[in-house]
Formats: structure tokens, C-alpha cells, sequence
């Protein structure tokens, strides 16, 4: 009998304890595939007061070759990771990509809020009850990229198309689900074949296929990743902030903008963004990071610097009446000296539009656990304006609790087994370090 008691009592302590140590065993596994000659910034050699200063420095330029952490990247965002703009080292091609991206993502911001709106209105109908946030937005931002990209409305299978790709990606990076190619080689062939009818220049220079990969990397994947996991950030605390919510419904519209800096402080996407550097950077008189070191900086910790209770979520951070953003640690685009996001004006101005219909809809509420990375796609309750909150509502609320904590239990499992697989895979295949070796010797391989 007390082997039994000890036994349900273990059982039942598991979401307490197993999922934080198998995350930290998956780390020491990446860490140790992938080399641990990276230097952490900030760090022991750099501090945070030289964050900014070391990460705009002009030898802080390599996006890939070089680091071994490349590798799984590449792995992750394949096919075509080569023509991806955030992987592509910088020189004529990179040049010709961001152009043609800066001119796709120029749009007016009345014709962004109305793409956005109709969008949202579209992936909004028949939603309500209990969605994963992430999941309910894939589908408005792939209309939303489709409509950006070639100028028409999104046709339903292009749609299904895009966000399998964008899924498959996000959930591979996660490490809650494994690659599945031949989802995304679809949209490969879809793209290949819609090349003529992108309304935008395409970059020079470049075959059929790297074009279509250079549109699906940044545009059918990146994007559509990225906003659908930022507005699951924005609308779980939304959902975990009821008075926030309340503001943000009834109050200045201009509110919601400070809820998404704060959001995007206390969640930024990226955790760490890592830089090759070109040269040398002289720290001081003694001191030097050389050239081919891999810098990898901490976007979190950052974020924390410098704001007093930085746990806390407090949209007053970015009040009017306070110093502006851009004097605060607060880089949710990246660095405006070193390849920002070129979509940082477009992001916030689609966000605001798609927040604001959710919320016109529906209350929000969600007793799931909220993380930076948000491996379980953020739980919430979506209970329609004009109907009531009872014991229903409390009642679902408690078993969304509940199976929360027991997923996290069964995902961290799941996690550190496929994560280590794909480590192992993507060292074997190596290919972004292939891609450089084959450009090295153009005459072995046929390349240039
Ligand atoms: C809220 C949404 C988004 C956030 C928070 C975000 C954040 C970022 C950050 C921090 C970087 C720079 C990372 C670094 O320094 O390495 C970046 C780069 C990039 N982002 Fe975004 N992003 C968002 C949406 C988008 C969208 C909608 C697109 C559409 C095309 C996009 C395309 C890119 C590209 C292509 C790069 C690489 C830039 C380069 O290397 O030239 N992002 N993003």
C-alpha cells in the first residue's frame, strides 16, 4: 500500500520537476553537437553595456558560414535554406533579396490594416471554444503573406499549402514533431509555378527554383511563422490579463501598441541570434574577439536589462509620457546597424488590426502556461462577446490546467528525443557546411 502511495505520489509530482530537467538535458545535448565555442553575449568577454555596440560592429557580419550551429538552421528551414535572406552572407545576392523584399513588404499602412482585417475576418469565422492561438493564426498570416506577395486573394489550397509549410517548420524547430519534406517541396512546386504571376520584381540573377525558395524562406515561412507565433504571445496575455484586455478593447487604440512592445520585451522571438565575425573587433588594448568566432546574442536577457521587476508584464512601460522605445533595451526587430527585420514597421501595424478583431469577437481567457518559447501553441478560451461566463467557463479553464501540465510532461520526453535526433541528422547531413565546400571548389561538385 505505501508502495503505491509513494509511487501515485511520484507520478503525480511530474509535471513539477521532469519537464525543467529534460529541457536542460536537451540543451547540453545541443550544446555539446554543436560546439560550445560560441561566446554568449552578454558574456564573460563582452558585457551588456557593449551589447549594442559589439552586435552593430561592421565585422559582426556573417550570417552562416563558419558555425557549426549553422548546420541544424539550415536543417530546420530546408529546402533552399541557401537562399533564405536571414542566411544568405552578405554581398550581390543578399543585396538583390532584401531589395525585393523591402519592396513587398512596402505597403501603405491604410491598405495593411485592410488586408489585415479582411484576412482576420476570414480565419475568425466559425472560430470560438477552446483553440491553440498559434494554429487559429497560421492560416489569416498565410492569406495575409500570399495576398503581399501576389496581389489577389488567397485561393483556399494555396492556403492549406502555406500553412502546412509554416507548421511543419515551426513545430520541427521546436522539436515537438520531425521535418516532413514532402510538405514543403509542395509548395515549392506550387511557388515555381506561380513565379509569372508575383506582382513584385523578383531578385536578379537568380534560377527559377532559388527564387521560389528565396519567396517560400521568407515569405510563406518566416512570416508566417513569425506572426502567427507573436500574435499567440500577444493574445495570451491578453487572455491572462484580464484588465489589459478590458483597455485594450474599450480604451485608445493606441494602447494596444505598447501591449505589443511589452509583449514583444517579455517574449521576443528570437532568444538567441547569432552572427560569424568577418574580422577581428578590438574590445580594448589587450583584447580581441577573432575573426570566424560565432557570437550568439541573448535577445531575453537584453530585454531585461535596465526595467525595474523585469518578469512582470507592465504595457505602462512604454506609456508616451516614458522614454521611447528605442532608448530601451528593446530590440524585438533585431538592430537597426545589422540586418534588422524588414518587416518591423509592417509587423506592429497587421498585429494591432488582427488583435483588435479578435477582441471585438471574443473574451480571451487561458490558464496555460505561457513560456518564450510556447511549445503548446497557447491554449485559450474563446468565448464569444454577446455570451455568458458561467461554471462552464471556470470549469474548462481548471481541465485546461490540468492537461497543460501533463502535456508538458509527455512534450519535454517528446522533445528531447526528436531534438536529438535532429541534431544527429542535420550533423550528418551537413548542409550548409556542404554548400560551402561545394562553392569552394566549383569544379568537383559543378557548382558556379
Ligand atoms: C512580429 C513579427 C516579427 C518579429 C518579432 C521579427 C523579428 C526579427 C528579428 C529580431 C530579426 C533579426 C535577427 C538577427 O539579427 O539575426 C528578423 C530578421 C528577419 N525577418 Fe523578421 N520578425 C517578424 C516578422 C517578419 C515578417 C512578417 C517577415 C516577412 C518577410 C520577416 C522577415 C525577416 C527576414 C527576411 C529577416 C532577415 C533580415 C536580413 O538578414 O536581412 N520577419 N526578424
Amino acid at each position: 500500500m505505501v508502495t503505491v502511495l509513494v509511487l501515485a505520489a511520484f507520478v503525480a509530482s511530474l509535471p513539477w520537476w521532469l519537464p525543467g530537467r529534460v529541457v536542460a538535458l536537451r540543451v547540453r545535448v545541443f550544446n555539446r553537437v554543436n560546439g560550445q565555442e560560441n561566446i554568449a553575449v552578454p558574456g564573460d568577454l563582452v558585457g551588456m553595456d557593449r551589447f549594442k555596440e559589439v552586435y552593430s560592429h561592421p565585422a559582426a557580419g556573417g550570417r552562416s558560414e563558419g558555425a557549426a550551429l549553422s548546420d541544424l538552421f539550415w536543417y530546420w528551414l530546408a529546402p533552399g535554406p541557401e537562399m533564405h535572406q536571414e542566411h544568405l552572407e552578405a554581398g550581390e545576392r543578399y543585396d538583390a533579396v532584401a531589395r525585393s523584399t523591402r519592396g513587398i513588404l512596402s505597403v501603405p499602412r491604410v491598405k495593411a490594416e485592410e488586408l489585415a482585417r479582411r484576412c482576420a475576418a476570414r480565419g475568425l469565422a466559425g472560430a470560438g471554444g477552446l483553440v491553440r492561438l498559434r494554429d487559429l493564426m497560421m492560416p489569416i498570416w498565410a492569406e495575409f503573406s500570399y495576398e503581399l506577395v501576389f496581389g489577389e486573394r488567397c485561393p483556399r489550397h494555396a492556403r492549406d499549402l502555406i500553412a502546412g509549410n509554416a507548421d511543419d517548420v515551426v513545430t520541427s524547430l521546436k522539436c515537438t514533431g520531425l521535418r516532413h519534406m514532402d510538405r514543403r517541396e509542395r509548395l515549392t512546386r506550387y511557388l515555381l509555378d506561380r513565379l509569372p504571376d508575383v506582382r513584385h520584381p523578383l531578385p536578379g540573377g537568380l534560377t527559377p527554383m532559388e527564387r521560389a525558395y528565396y519567396l517560400q524562406g521568407a515569405f510563406f515561412n518566416t512570416a508566417v511563422v513569425q506572426m502567427s507565433e507573436a500574435m499567440a504571445h500577444l493574445l495570451m496575455v491578453l487572455a491572462q490579463h484580464p484588465d489589459v484586455q478590458e483597455r485594450a478593447l474599450r480604451g485608445d487604440p493606441r494602447y494596444l501598441d505598447q501591449v505589443i512592445n511589452e509583449t514583444l520585451r517579455l517574449y521576443p522571438l528570437f532568444g538567441i541570434a547569432h552572427r560569424v565575425t568577418t574580422g577581428e573587433i578590438a574590445l580594448d588594448e589587450h583584447t580581441a574577439i577573432p575573426a570566424g568566432s560565432v557570437l550568439c546574442f541573448n535577445y531575453p536577457e537584453f530585454h531585461r536589462t535596465g526595467f525595474d521587476d523585469p518578469g512582470r508584464f507592465d504595457p505602462a512601460r512604454f506609456d508616451p509620457d516614458h522614454p521611447p522605445a528605442k532608448e530601451l533595451n528593446h530590440i524585438p526587430f533585431g538592430i537597426a546597424a545589422n540586418r534588422p527585420c524588414p518587416a518591423w514597421r509592417l509587423a506592429p501595424i497587421a498585429m494591432r488590426v488582427v488583435a483588435q478583431e479578435v477582441l471585438r469577437r471574443y473574451a480571451l481567457a487561458s490558464s496555460a502556461t505561457h513560456s518564450r518559447s510556447l511549445p503548446n501553441r497557447g491554449p485559450c478560451l474563446l468565448t464569444p462577446r454577446d455570451g455568458t461566463e458561467g461554471t462552464a467557463h471556470r470549469a474548462v479553464l481548471l481541465f485546461m490546467r490540468f492537461r497543460d501540465r501533463w502535456e508538458d510532461v509527455w512534450r519535454s520526453l517528446v522533445q528531447l528525443v526528436l531534438g536529438t535526433y535532429m541534431v544527429w541528422d542535420a550533423r550528418r547531413q551537413r548542409l550548409c557546411a556542404r554548400h560551402f565546400a561545394a562553392a569552394d571548389h566549383p569544379t568537383t561538385t559543378g557548382r558556379r
